[in-house]
């Protein structure tokens, strides 16, 4: 049985830097609450001429030229992210195109923050039966377009950034060696966009009412968040026969600093072991997994033969884990 392997990563972050201290001077907030409440410390912003797919691109070439790929090598391109390009057609569309890839099958995923990790599960099945050998999995999210600057429970937490990886087969012992994916849609109005889709079209009155804006209940999704990755963790851990203890890396989605402490703390993984970049980069959603593991592969922190845990929670409410030898 062949398994599936991550061969190479690359991220694109804007250049634009918003700190604590920008948004003080925009909503009423301080840097004292961010940072002790949520780990931020500064967050990026796309400029107007960046986009999900142009940032894509860039961070999709850096990939490839780590796994000495060239675009024409890719079978299938998943892109996650829920601040596409435009509602239609797809952004994997557009970054297959700008990319150059060939006519590959290409399509978005909707999981919000969990979905790089059910991108990688995706990928997982066609590498293994053989209908794909390099897979692009892309988590991309320009979510400074859908954050409303007035509200402050929701405006210093997000973040733009994207970051990819490309997935092919390896020699055992390496690869994937658990995933799971899950959802609960009877959560899904904890975090939402209400209009602009087809229950609620665009129109004056839902741009007038704020209603093209993220909604968060952030309160009741910590709880969730924190017992759901927990559980998941423990679950790919089980299937995989894994100790915590062998675990090298924990990487948990970067939702908020104080959900993180609190799934390591639950699961028994020691400090040193957990990778965060939340007080640089916010919450950038399904970027936030594949940014810190390019992070971690460029600087070295993830070397050859590493056991290496992922699990993340996001609107849906979806939540999922990875557990990979590199
Ligand atoms: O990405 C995956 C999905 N998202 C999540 O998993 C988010 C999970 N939730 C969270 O990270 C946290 O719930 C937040 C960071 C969003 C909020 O932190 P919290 O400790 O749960 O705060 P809270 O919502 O309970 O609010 C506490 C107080 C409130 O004031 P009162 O009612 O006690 O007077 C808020 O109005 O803090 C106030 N508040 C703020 N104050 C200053 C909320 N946001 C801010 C702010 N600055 N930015």
């Amino acid at each position: 049985m062949i398994a599936a392997g991550i061969l190479g990563t690359g991220a694109a972050l804007p250049e634009k830097v918003i700190t604590n201290q920008d948004l003080e001077k925009i909503v009423d907030t301080s840097d004292e609450w961010i940072t002790s409440r949520t780990g931020i410390k500064a967050r990026r912003q796309a400029g107007p001429d960046q986009t999900t797919s142009s940032l894509s691109v860039e961070a999709a070439s850096k990939a490839l030229e780590m796994a000495g790929l060239t675009p024409s090598d890719l079978d299938l391109i998943i892109c996650s992210t829920i601040s596409p390009d435009m509602p239609l057609p797809s952004t994997a569309a557009y970054i297959q195109s700008k990319l150059g890839a060939r006519d590959c099958c290409a399509f978005d995923l909707a999981a919000a923050c969990s979905g790089f990790l059910f991108g990688m599960t995706v990928a997982e099945q066609f590498i293994k039966t053989r209908k794909a050998r390099h897979v692009l999995v892309i988590g991309a999210e320009i979510l400074s377009r859908y954050v409303d600057y007035k509200d402050r429970a929701t405006c210093v937490i997000f973040g733009d950034g994207v970051a990819a990886g490309v997935l092919g087969p390896v020699e055992a012992p390496s690869g994937m060696l658990a995933a799971e994916m899950h959802t609960n849609g009877g959560f899904a109005d904890h975090l939402y966009i209400p209009a602009g889709g087809v229950l609620k079209p665009a129109s004056c009155e839902t741009v007038r009412a704020g209603e093209h804006y993220i909604k968060m209940n952030g309160n009741e999704l910590f709880k969730v968040a924190v017992r759901s990755m927990e559980d998941v963790s423990r679950r790919v851990l089980e299937q995989a026969g894994v100790s915590v203890r062998a675990i090298d890396l924990f990487i948990p989605h970067q939702a908020n600093q104080r959900i993180t402490d609190a799934v390591r703390e639950r699961l028994g993984v020691c400090p040193e072991k957990v990778y965060a970049n939340i007080s640089r980069l916010g919450n950038t959603s399904s970027a936030s997994i594949p940014i810190c593991l390019d992070e971690c592969v460029r600087s070295g922190r993830i070397q050859k033969g590493n056991l290496v845990l992922m699990a993340a929670f996001g609107a849906g409410v979806t939540w999922g884990a990875v557990l990979m030898r590199w």
